[in-house]
C-alpha cells in the first residue's frame, strides 16, 4: 500500500470553540494564550490515540485479576516545540504527556524571504528509532519551518511514521511539501485554511501566533 500524508481535523466542539476564540482579532493576549493551550491539549489527546505505545498486563482489582493496558514506559516519547509559538501548544501537550522529554527548536522566518533560520537547537545527536515524536507549532504556512524541523529530526534518526505534528492552522503549501517529502507522516490540525498571502500569513488564519501569545 502506498503511504501518504495523513491530515486529521478532529470534529470536536472544544477544538472548534478554542479555534474560534484564537481566530478572533478582538481576543486579548491572555485569552489567546489560553485558547492555544486548550488546542494543544485536545489536539494532543487526539494525536495520542494510535501513537502512544501501550503494554498489556494483568492487574489485581479489589475483586479479581483483570486484563489491563498501561502506557509503555520503555518507549521514548519526545515533544519538539518550534519556538516561539510552539511553546503555546506545549503546555497543553505536556499535561497529557508528563513523561515526555522536551527538545526545543528555535526557528524564525525572515520577514522578507520567508526562509527559516535556526537560533536554538536542543535536539540530541541521535534519537532512538522507536521514539514517538510530537512536534508543536500553531501554524504551517509556506512550510519552510516545518520542513526545516523535519529535516533536523530525520537526520537524527526520527521515523516520520512515528511522528505527529500538532498545529492549529495548516495551509496547502505546507501540506503539499510535507506530503511530497514525508509520506507516512501524520498531522493533527484544528483547521485547514485556504491560502497564504504574499507576506507569508495564512488567510484567514489567526495572525501572528507568536506575537499574540507573548504580547511582543
Ligand atoms: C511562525 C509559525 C511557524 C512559521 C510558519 O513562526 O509559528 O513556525 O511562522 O511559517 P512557514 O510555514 O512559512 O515557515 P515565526 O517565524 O513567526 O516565529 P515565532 O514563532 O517566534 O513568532
Amino acid at each position: 500500500m502506498t503511504q501518504q500524508l495523513l491530515v486529521y481535523v478532529p470534529p470536536h466542539p472544544l477544538i472548534k470553540h478554542w479555534l474560534a476564540v484564537a481566530r478572533d482579532a478582538a481576543t486579548p493576549s491572555v485569552l489567546f494564550r489560553s485558547a492555544i493551550t486548550e488546542l494543544g491539549r485536545w489536539l494532543t489527546y487526539e494525536a495520542a490515540r494510535d501513537w502512544l505505545p501501550t503494554q498489556e498486563t494483568v492487574v489485581q482489582s479489589p475483586l479479581a485479576p483483570c486484563a489491563a493496558t498501561f502506557i509503555d514506559p520503555q518507549v521514548p516519547v519526545a515533544v519538539v516545540p518550534i519556538l516561539r509559538a510552539g511553546l503555546g501548544l506545549l503546555e497543553g501537550s505536556q499535561t497529557l504527556l508528563p513523561l515526555a522529554k522536551i527538545y526545543h527548536l528555535g526557528l524564525v522566518r525572515n520577514e522578507e524571504s520567508l526562509e527559516p533560520s535556526c537560533y536554538l537547537n536542543k535536539l540530541p545527536e541521535k534519537f532512538d528509532p522507536e521514539t514517538r515524536v510530537l512536534i508543536t507549532d500553531p501554524m504551517l504556512a509556506t512550510g519552510g519551518s516545518i520542513m526545516a524541523a523535519m529535516a533536523e529530526l530525520t537526520q537524527r534518526g526520527v521515523d516520520p511514521a512515528l511522528t505527529r505534528i500538532v498545529c492549529v492552522v495548516a495551509a496547502p503549501p505546507a501540506l503539499q511539501k510535507l506530503s511530497a517529502a514525508y509520506p507516512g507522516l501524520t498531522v493533527y490540525s484544528a483547521t485547514i485554511d485556504e491560502t497564504v498571502n504574499e507576506k507569508g500569513f495564512i488567510v484567514p488564519g489567526l495572525g501572528d501566533a507568536g506575537d499574540r501569545i507573548f504580547g511582543t
